[in-house]
This record gives structure tokens, C-alpha cells and sequence, in this order.
């Protein structure tokens, strides 16, 4: 009885084998993880500074790769007002945790998060439902200050209930609204119809 277990059938063999490919798997993980970490950074190739608000924002379809993307243009300061880096992160940031405080994702999307009562705000900023790039930002804050008066609905029959945002908050929003249309989200989300947004 003394035949030889083939070396693919022995226990040390697979017990390697396990500690060789959790330790493998492990090591990508890291490397992905940082990866993931310098992708979505502010100020790196797809997530631009906060001071982007400062610029003009479209969406163009990018024929070689078959998706929108957003295009940073010339000056077109929020609020008619041009904000240094500090300034606008401060912004930003105010509207980022009022959307937190008043769970807007409870009815709504932001990058992937969230329900779909309500449009998808990742890209809300260029939504072509506002007309005109022309004095939008304004549009925008009335509506959030009284949505109820200011109903757009689209069609769906579904309103959007006050929630008493204060002026500043709204204009934190925007500003939010306004970075956030500026990342670059593979084309997400996809049905999308932006402002100028030619078919070229
Ligand atoms: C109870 C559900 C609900 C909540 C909570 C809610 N919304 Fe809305 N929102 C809607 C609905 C419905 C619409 C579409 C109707 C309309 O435009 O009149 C809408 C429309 C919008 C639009 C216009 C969409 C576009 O494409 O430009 C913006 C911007 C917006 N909401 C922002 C917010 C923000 C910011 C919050 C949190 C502070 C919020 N909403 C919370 C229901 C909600």
C-alpha cells in the first residue's frame, strides 16, 4: 500500500495552494483599493476641484467611446461670483450635507445611490428640462426654496415636497449639483438628456 499520493492530490498541495491565492487575492485587493482611492479623488482626471463651479459645464458625446462625457469650458462663475479653491469646497460642502440632512436620496440618485421616485440628479446640473444655461443656477434655487410652486414634474404627476431649505443651502446645492455634473461617470446615468447636448 505504500503507492505514492500524486502531488495535485495531497493535502499540504491544496493547503499551499489556499494560502498562496488568499495571499495573492489580498495583495490585488490593496492595489485595487488604492487605485479605486486615486480615481475618485478630487482634482484628479474624472472627479475635477471643487472650483469647477467657476466654469462653464457641458456634455458631449464622445464618438470613440460611445458614451457623453462632460467638457470644462470658459468662466461662468456661480451666482456671478468666482470662488477660490477653499471658497468653493466650503460651498460644495454645504450643499453635500444638506442633500445628507434632508435624505434627498430617499426619492432620488446621486452617483448610483439611491431611489428613483424622482430624476436622477447626478447629472441634474445639464438637465436640457431647464432651457437655456442662461440664469439656470437662479431657476434652480427658486425650485428647491418652493418646489411645490415651482413644479415641473415632467409628466409623472409627481411633486416634490418643500423641505424648507434655507436661501444658502440652496445655493450649496447648486453648487453641488454643478461639481457633481463635472465627474466623469462613464456615460451614467444613461438616458440622460443634457442641455446641447448635440448627437454629433
Ligand atoms: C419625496 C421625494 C423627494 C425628495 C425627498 C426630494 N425630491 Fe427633488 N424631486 C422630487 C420629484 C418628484 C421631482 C420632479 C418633480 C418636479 O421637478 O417638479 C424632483 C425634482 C428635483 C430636481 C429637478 C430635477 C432635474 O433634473 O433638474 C432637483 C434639482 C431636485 N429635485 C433636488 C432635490 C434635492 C436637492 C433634494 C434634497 C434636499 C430633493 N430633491 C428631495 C421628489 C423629491
Amino acid at each position: 500500500m505504500a503507492e505514492q499520493t500524486p502531488r495535485w492530490a495531497s493535502e499540504d498541495f491544496w493547503k499551499k495552494t489556499a494560502i498562496w491565492v488568499t495571499g495573492g487575492s489580498f495583495v490585488i485587493l490593496v492595489i485595487l483599493t488604492f487605485d479605486s482611492m486615486a480615481k475618485i479623488a478630487t482634482g484628479s482626471a474624472r472627479v475635477p476641484a471643487f472650483s469647477i463651479i467657476n466654469k462653464d459645464i457641458s456634455y458631449s458625446y464622445d464618438k470613440g467611446k460611445h458614451r457623453y462625457q462632460p467638457v470644462i469650458g470658459g468662466n461662468a462663475p456661480l451666482f456671478g461670483k468666482t470662488l477660490n479653491e477653499q471658497e468653493a469646497e466650503q460651498l460644495v460642502d454645504l450643499g453635500k450635507k444638506t442633500i445628507q440632512a434632508k435624505n434627498c436620496i430617499n426619492c432620488h440618485t446621486l452617483l448610483g445611490n439611491g431611489a428613483y421616485y424622482a430624476p436622477d440628479l447626478t447629472k441634474a446640473w445639464l438637465d436640457q428640462a431647464w432651457g437655456s444655461m442662461e440664469g439656470r443656477e437662479n431657476m434652480m434655487v427658486q425650485f428647491l426654496l418652493d418646489p411645490e410652486k415651482n413644479a415641473r414634474t415632467y409628466g409623472s404627476n409627481r411633486k416634490m415636497p418643500n423641505l424648507k431649505i434655507t436661501e444658502q443651502e440652496a445655493h450649496g446645492i447648486v453648487a453641488f449639483l454643478k461639481w457633481m455634473s463635472s465627474i466623469d461617470t462613464n456615460g451614467f446615468p444613461h438616458n440622460f438628456k443634457a442641455t446641447n447636448s448635440g448627437e454629433e
